[in-house]
């Protein structure tokens, strides 16, 4: 976990929190602020392949299973996580904040496209 300062919009410069998240299936790291989602930080990797659907936890192509840390979840759809699937950590990405560093894995559609595409690609030269 770490912090740094930032300027809300149209206010005044805050501390916020980051949160370092652990992409299990790819040993990726992502940093995600307290009050933005999982799938707003993971976008951030620059990585093709993410699938970025509607971001309101509607069409469920966003699904992965918290194995460790602690977040919270805003409501999601039954239709693409049920209750078993979230006693067992499973989620949607859009709609998970972090609370503390995390670990996950990709399910389902996310799975496909971030293994298949793996790690972000390197800058020409390097
Ligand atoms: S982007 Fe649609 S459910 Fe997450």
């Amino acid at each position: 976990m770490s912090s740094e300062r930032a300027r809300l919009p149209h206010g005044p410069m805050v501390w916020v929190m980051e949160h370092d998240v652990l992409i299990e299936d790819t040993g990726e790291h992502f940093l995600c602020r307290d009050s933005e989602t999982l799938l707003s930080g993971m976008t951030r990797l620059c990585r093709k392949g993410i699938p970025v659907g509607c971001r309101g936890g509607g069409c469920g192509v966003c699904k992965v299973r918290i194995t460790a840390g602690e977040h919270r979840c805003r409501p999601m759809s039954k239709t693409h996580v049920s209750d078993a699937e979230r006693a067992g950590g499973v989620a949607l990405a859009c709609c998970v904040e972090a609370c503390g560093d995390l670990r996950l894995q990709v399910m389902g559609k996310m799975q496909r496209a971030v293994c298949r595409t793996g790690k972000a690609s390197e800058p020409p030269g390097t």
